[in-house]
């Protein structure tokens, strides 16, 4: 029987010069070489860190996160030099990519080296790489002296976490320590490409948009796929259930009045029938959804980049709320719109009104 975690809190601002910074960054990377789970801040999520080259590290990974093993771990770095401790057969496109996204919110797989352990991929003989532009998560990686593995500090199937409170109120007592270093900015995860295959595959659009990709890979594809089981051997992290609240969602999508009409609706009649309706919505669609349900305003309709850094928010907020039922709206399909519909899909879980 394991011993139950005292998590413990490094509040942390990123100040070079400061000795307390230092010394949280010191006590982190010392728990990361010791085999320990640190939680820290990247551009992205908060992600669930654990020394990459450590099988049993990285074990311990899955069992904080209560994930399945067949879902694999992306591995962190913080010099570009580290790209070939993880990785072998690198293709030239996989620098290409580096000079225009990195250090940022882009993640390539590529074949795993023989260092790296096999758990990071479950097995696959590829490894997920990215280079995050957070200063604390870089110093952090720096001071442990070996790339990060780090899944996003949630527990299985909930929101990522985009705060420390919200790494804390999943992982509270499963991890030795949170470097919590405020809000994330981005909100969404890093944008995943495979580039192992002969045509580039975009596995997952996160804060890196699918057309900054094409502008550097004209050929790379994107096929969303919702399937509503993992299955082991194939594309990992596709499954439906993600990011979900515990409330039911329901996604609409179509031409704006035509949306907030349905979604008044649906409140209405929920309502009626004795339901908390929570509203996922923006500053235009107050106006329209006045005075029902619980609203959670992402932001300004066209200011994609604020309703991103929002949206886990929204949802952990809604849940928070205790209600019934979520009712989402797109955000369009183009820039971060991508995203947002991949994340916004998998909460609803499919549950999706076409209009
Ligand atoms: O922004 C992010 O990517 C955050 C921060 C912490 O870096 N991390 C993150 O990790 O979102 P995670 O584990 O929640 O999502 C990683 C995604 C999963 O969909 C996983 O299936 C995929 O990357 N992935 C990881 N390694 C892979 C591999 N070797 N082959 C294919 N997909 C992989
Ligand atoms: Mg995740």
């Amino acid at each position: 029987v394991s011993q139950p975690i005292q998590t413990q809190i490094l509040p942390v601002v990123y100040q070079p010069d400061d000795s307390s910074y230092q010394q949280a960054i010191q006590i982190a990377s010392k728990a990361i070489q010791a085999g320990q789970l640190v939680a820290f801040p990247t551009e992205t999520v908060y992600g669930l860190g654990a020394n990459a080259l450590s099988a049993e590290a990285i074990a311990r990974i899955y069992i904080a996160k209560q994930r399945p093993t067949s879902d694999p771990v992306i591995a962190h770095i913080a010099h570009i030099d580290q790209l070939q401790q993880l990785a072998t057969n690198i293709p030239s496109i996989a620098y290409d990519l580096a000079e225009a996204f990195w250090a940022g919110a882009l993640t390539m797989v590529l074949k795993r080296g023989e260092n790296v352990p096999a758990n990071i991929a479950t097995g696959l003989e590829t490894v997920a790489v990215r280079f995050p532009s957070h200063p604390i998560a870089h110093d952090l990686i720096k001071a442990s002296g070996v790339p990060i593995a780090a899944p996003s500090a949630n527990t299985f199937t909930r929101p990522s976490a985009t705060t420390p409170e919200h790494v804390l109120e999943d992982l509270d007592g499963r991890i030795e320590f949170i470097l919590a270093g405020g809000s994330t900015t981005i909100g969404l995860e890093s944008t995943v490409i495979d580039l192992t295959a002969s045509r580039p595959r975009i596995l997952r659009p996160g804060g890196i948009t699918v057309d900054e990709i094409l502008r550097v890979i004209p050929d790379a594809d994107y096929s969303p796929q919702f399937t509503a089981k993992e299955t082991p051997t194939s594309a990992p992290g596709q499954m439906l259930k993600h990011y979900s609240p515990r409330a039911q969602v329901i996604l609409y999508h179509g031409e704006r009045n035509a949306t907030l009409e349905a979604m008044y609706q649906t409140a209405l009649e929920q309502i009626a029938q004795g339901k908390t309706v929570g509203l996922l919505i923006t500053q235009e669609d107050q106006a329209r959804l006045a005075g029902i349900g619980v609203p959670y305003l992402l932001g300004g309709q066209t200011d994609l980049e604020t309703i991103s850094r929002n949206l886990f928010a929204g949802l952990r907020y809604l849940d928070s709320q205790n209600v019934d039922l979520i009712l989402a709206h797109d955000f369009g399909d183009s820039g971060l719109g991508v995203a947002l519909w991949d994340r916004l899909h998998r909460a609803a879980e499919g549950n999706i009104i076409y209009l």
